[in-house]
């Protein structure tokens, strides 16, 4: 019998952390061998299906990290550790990992972004294949009361040089230690950019046409700027066309794409 590509497995939630009040993340008894930058798609009778970044691995389990801002998601919020979703993946084209190791790696993300972009940090600052010489991670919320992975940043500011940014502070009783401002305006601050530095940069297409601008300005080459696409998709396996911009499919040529090719992607 010829086995039915869009056939999720049922996997059980083991842990839920509430992040903020749209942003929540999922640990899944689900046993997958993925690269980061990959996604999966996520599924939920009733509701649709959708593909969601991996933002955590383990041996034995994988995390996704959810905005609740639609029909299926808000469904999953709805979900409680033991409840089942349906998974299938994981798809797409990781980060190259090779071309980070032994250089200067600036890793930029905008809100939940930084999902996208977790395993790789992990990966560069914890696994010992793939070492950058050095790690840069400049991140933006909104606002101090949006943040995301509040631990994991700690944990990496011990390790690498880290960068926390907010658009503004209003309204917040407590007192910010941060940068305050859009992300853009931070690269500056980042030490030792050059031709030569390896980005990776996720986030609200605004905020890369931008970045990509200071980046270029400060002699970063195009070709060492990596994104990854949140495209609407259906079968996330290359069949339906739904994510197709001109001859590329996203969900299997990317969501990562060399700044050189997504530039001439942008529609
Ligand atoms: C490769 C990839 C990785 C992604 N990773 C994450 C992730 O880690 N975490 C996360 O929260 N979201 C991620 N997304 C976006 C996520 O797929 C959408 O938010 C989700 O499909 C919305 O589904 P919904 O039914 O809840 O919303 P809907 O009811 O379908 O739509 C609600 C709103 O969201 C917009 N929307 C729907 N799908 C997308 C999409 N693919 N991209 C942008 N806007 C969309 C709609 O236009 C609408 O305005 C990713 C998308 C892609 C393509
Ligand atoms: S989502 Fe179907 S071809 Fe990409």
């Amino acid at each position: 019998m010829m086995n039915n590509i869009y056939a999720g497995k049922a996997v059980k939630i083991l842990g839920i952390t509430k992040h903020t009040n749209m942003e929540r993340s999922f640990t899944l008894d689900a046993h997958i061998h993925g690269m980061p930058g990959q996604f999966v798609m996520v599924s939920l009778s009733h509701a649709g299906e959708i593909p969601i970044s991996i933002s955590g691995f383990s041996s034995t389990s994988i995390e996704i990290t959810v905005r609740n801002v639609g029909k299926v998601t808000s469904k999953l919020f709805q979900l409680k550790v033991g409840d089942k979703l349906h998974l299938r993946g994981p798809y797409g084209e990781s980060f190259p990992l090779e071309a980070f190791d032994g250089q200067h790696l600036l890793i930029i993300a905008g809100g939940t972004g930084l999902a996208a972009v977790k395993p790789l940090l992990e990966c560069c600052l914890d696994d010992d294949e793939y070492k950058p010489k050095k790690l840069n991670l400049l991140v933006g919320f909104k606002s101090p009361k949006h943040l995301l992975f509040k631990k994991e940043l700690d944990h990496w500011q011990k390790k690498g040089e880290v960068i926390v940014t907010v658009d503004t502070t209003e309204g917040e009783t407590e007192a910010w230690a941060g940068g305050i401002g859009f992300v853009v305006d931070f690269v500056k601050h980042v030490g030792g950019i050059g031709p030569e530095t390896k980005v990776v940069l996720v986030g609200p297409p605004l905020m890369i046409t931008n970045i990509v601008r200071e980046l270029v300005h400060n002699n970063v080459r195009e070709e060492n700027i990596w994104t990854s696409f949140e495209r609407h998709m259906k079968c996330g396996v290359g069949k339906c066309g739904h994510c197709r911009i001109r001859d590329k499919y996203v969900c299997l040529d990317g969501p990562v794409f060399n700044h050189v090719e997504a530039k001439s992607l942008i529609d």
